[in-house]
C-alpha cells in the first residue's frame, strides 16, 4: 500500500464509522491516526501521509472499532486523575464521570488533615481510583479489591508500572468486596472507602461497546443494580474509623436506593447526593458515625 494523505484518510475512517453507528465517528477516527502516528491527536494536522504500513494498520483499527470495539480498548489507555491506566480486553474502562467522586476523595482526604491517610478502592478495575489517589497523595496507604480474575492482570500491570514511574506501591487484594470479614486486619481503621462498582440494573440498555466488549460482572449487579452495593456498604461501615469517609458510584435511577441503603447501617451521617454534569445522580458520600457497626 502507498502512502495515504492524512485528511482523506481520516474522511473515510470517519465516514466507515458513522455507518457502523458509532457515536463519535469523527473524533475516534482522528484520535485512531493519531494512535497509529503516536503522536497526540493536536499533532496530527502537521503530518501530511500515512506510511503503507500505518495505512494498514489504521484500516483493522478502524474495522474493530466498526464492529463497537471500545475505542480505549485499541489505543490501550484510558485516563484517570493525573493517572493513564492501560486497559484492554477483561477489564472496565474508567469513565469520565468518575473523575467526580475522585475529586470528592482528593477533598475529602485534604479536610480530614490525616497524615498519613489508610484508603480502600472496592472494586479496582484498573486500578483507576486507587492508582489515581496514590499518585496525588503519595502519603497515603492505599488498599485496591478486586474479585475478577481477568480484571486483577490489568490491575497488577498498572500498580506495577505507577511504582515504576515513582509512586508509591498499593496493596492489591484479590477478594470479593461483598465478602463478610473482608479485610478484617483493616477494620475500624480506615479514613476513606471509595467505590465504583458494578451498578447496573440487568436488562437495562447499554450502548454496544459495553453489551458486546466490557466484561459483565464489571458492569451489571443484579435486578435493581444494588446487589454489591448492599453488602459493600455494610463491608465500608465495618471498615471505617468514625469521622472516616465513603464515596461510591451508582447508577443514576438509584440515588434514592443508595441514600436508603447507607441511611439503614445507621452507621453514617452527612449522607449526600451528588450530581455529575448532566445533573444526573451520579455518587453518594457519607461520613462514619462514632458507634458500632451494624
Ligand atoms: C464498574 S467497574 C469499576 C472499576 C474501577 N473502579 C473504575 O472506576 O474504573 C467494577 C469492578 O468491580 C469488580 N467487581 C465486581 N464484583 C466484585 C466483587 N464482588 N468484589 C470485588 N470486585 C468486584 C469488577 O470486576 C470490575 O472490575
Amino acid at each position: 500500500m502507498t502512502r495515504q494523505p492524512v485528511r482523506s484518510v481520516i474522511s473515510s475512517a470517519a465516514d466507515a464509522l458513522a455507518s457502523a453507528g458509532v457515536p463519535s465517528p469523527r473524533v475516534d477516527a482522528e484520535l485512531l491516526v493519531a494512535h497509529v502516528l503516536q503522536v497526540d491527536r493536536g499533532r496530527i494536522a502537521f503530518i501530511p501521509f500515512l506510511t503503507g504500513e500505518q495505512g494498514s494498520r489504521l484500516q483493522e483499527l478502524v474495522a474493530q472499532r466498526a464492529e463497537r470495539v471500545p475505542l480505549q480498548y485499541l489505543t490501550g489507555t484510558a485516563l484517570m486523575g493525573e493517572v493513564d491506566l492501560a486497559v484492554g480486553p477483561g477489564v472496565f474502562i474508567p469513565r469520565p464521570e468518575t473523575e467526580l467522586l475522585y475529586a470528592w476523595a482528593l477533598g475529602y482526604l485534604e479536610m480530614c488533615g490525616m497524615h498519613p491517610p489508610v484508603v480502600v478502592d472496592l472494586c479496582a478495575g484498573s486500578g483507576a481510583l486507587a492508582l489515581a489517589i496514590a499518585h496525588a497523595r503519595p502519603d497515603a496507604q492505599v488498599h485496591a479489591v478486586e474479585l475478577d480474575k481477568e480484571a486483577l492482570p490489568w490491575l497488577q500491570r498498572n500498580a506495577g508500572a505507577r511504582q515504576q514511574a515513582g509512586d508509591p506501591a498499593v496493596t492489591l487484594h484479590e477478594a470479593d468486596a461483598t465478602a463478610p470479614g473482608l479485610l478484617g486486619e483493616l477494620a475500624g481503621t480506615v479514613d476513606l472507602v471509595i467505590s465504583n462498582p458494578p451498578y447496573v440494573p440487568e436488562g437495562s440498555d447499554v450502548a454496544e461497546e459495553v453489551a458486546r466488549h466490557e466484561p459483565r460482572r464489571a458492569v451489571f449487579a443484579g435486578e435493581d443494580g444494588l446487589d454489591v452495593i448492599r453488602p459493600l456498604v455494610r463491608n465500608a461501615a465495618r471498615l471505617l474509623r468514625p469521622g472516616g469517609g465513603l464515596a461510591i458510584e451508582h447508577d443514576d435511577s438509584n440515588g434514592a436506593g443508595v441514600i436508603g441503603i447507607v441511611e439503614a447501617t445507621k452507621a453514617f451521617r452527612e449522607i449526600e447526593q451528588h450530581f455529575d454534569l448532566a445533573g444526573r445522580p451520579r455518587f453518594v458520600s457519607a461520613i462514619r458515625t462514632i458507634g458500632a457497626a451494624e
